[in-house]
């Protein structure tokens, strides 16, 4: 294997089958199509769906990468997929189609963590990851804090929501104020026109002196609130309401997140998943490491939601140092413990 392998990355753990092309930390072509639009109705992702969405996307964006970057399948090095965490069904998906890449082209197979692979995309934009960094990873399926001495090898929880994820609550507020799913963008449009001092929303585990968070209050506590103005028959301040309850979400995420850099006398932070598209949150991070002497790291919008470019960026990493692959009956693990970097 080459120092800078090209490698296919292929991502099925939720609702975005995601291609990706990437040779060494240089991204060549990033394919995603996702089944959202399939799922709005329901209010959040249906798994059955969301496979099947999966299945009918696999190959016409695997032609599209290629296409994309300019290359052929037999110039690819190496194969990597999502092996977990995730919807079961969903993650077969992707596994079984990587099994026969690599099988058919003869290349090793890298069964990678999604919640590693949401770090080692920063590569592709900012270079080399500092090492060891913390990461903040907030997605509609996780809110980790992670101790990564190295992306390709060594990551180690330091902390996790202990009920919601930051995107579920996004998505379940959304839902409340009668904004489409999923909530994250249209909160963080209507919070622009908002006060976000107008309410004070609870800020879960703010306090508590741990590493962990807590989203599942904040949640309640902006559904009452919304009720109880319905009830009295007043309006909805709904720029207000969004605006108030993403800053909750931003502080505490924040708050945290500085605090475990300063804990670990760490020095960089990297911000990744879904929610780290949030306006609000990307703002008050660069504030808060800026005041605190930490270099802030976050990816551009359409990397930090799921994509298949940030698997290929993490196999990249793995492949390029000579690690071993995963073998041919790699399993699909929905909950793949984040120690677990690549399957083996
Ligand atoms: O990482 P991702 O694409 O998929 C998961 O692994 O879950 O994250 C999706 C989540 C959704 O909950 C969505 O509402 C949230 O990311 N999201 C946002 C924004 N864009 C997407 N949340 C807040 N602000 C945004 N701008
Ligand atoms: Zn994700």
């Amino acid at each position: 294997m080459t120092a800078s392998p090209l490698v296919l990355g292929i991502e099925t753990s939720c609702d975005e089958t995601g291609i990706g092309l990437v040779r060494g930390r240089e991204l060549l072509a990033d394919a995603v199509a996702s089944s959202v639009d399939e799922h709005a109705r329901f209010g959040g992702v249906v798994p059955e769906v969301a496979s099947r969405a999966h299945l009918e996307a696999m190959i016409p964006a695997f032609d599209r990468a290629l296409a994309t970057a300019g290359a052929r399948p037999g110039d690819i090095d190496a194969v990597a997929v999502t092996a977990g965490p995730g919807l079961a069904g969903a993650l077969l998906v992707g596994v079984a189609a990587a099994k026969a890449y690599a099988l058919g082209l003869g290349k090793p197979l890298y069964g990678v963590n999604h919640l590693a692979a949401h770090i080692a995309v920063d590569q592709l934009e900012h270079g080399p990851l500092p090492s060891p960094a913390v990461a903040l990873l907030v997605s509609g399926g996780h809110s980790s804090l992670l101790l990564v001495p190295d992306v390709a090898a060594e990551v180690i929880p330091l902390g996790a929501t202990i009920d919601d994820a930051a995107g579920e609550a996004y998505d379940k507020v959304a839902r409340v104020l009668g904004l489409p799913f999923p909530g994250g963008p249209p909160i963080d449009a209507a919070a622009r026109d908002g006060d976000p001092a107008a309410i004070g929303f609870p800020r879960g585990k703010y306090h508590d002196g741990t590493l962990d968070f807590s989203f599942a209050g904040l949640k309640t506590a902006v559904a009452r609130w919304v009720e109880a103005r319905q009830a009295a028959g007043e309006p909805v301040p709904v720029a207000d309401v969004a605006a108030s309850f993403q800053e909750a979400v931003a502080d505490v995420l924040t708050a945290k997140a500085v605090r475990a850099c300063r804990e670990h006398g760490v020095r960089d932070l990297i911000v990744g998943g879904g929610v780290a598209a949030n306006s609000r949150l990307r703002a008050l991070a660069a504030a808060r490491c800026d005041e605190a002497g930490i270099r802030l790291r976050v990816p551009r919008p359409r990397l930090c939601t799921d994509n298949g470019a940030m698997v290929a960026a993490l196999g990249a990493e793995i492949a390029g140092r000579g690690l071993p692959p995963s073998p041919l009956d790699l399993p699909a693990d929905s909950s793949l413990p984040v120690t677990e970097v690549v399957v083996r």
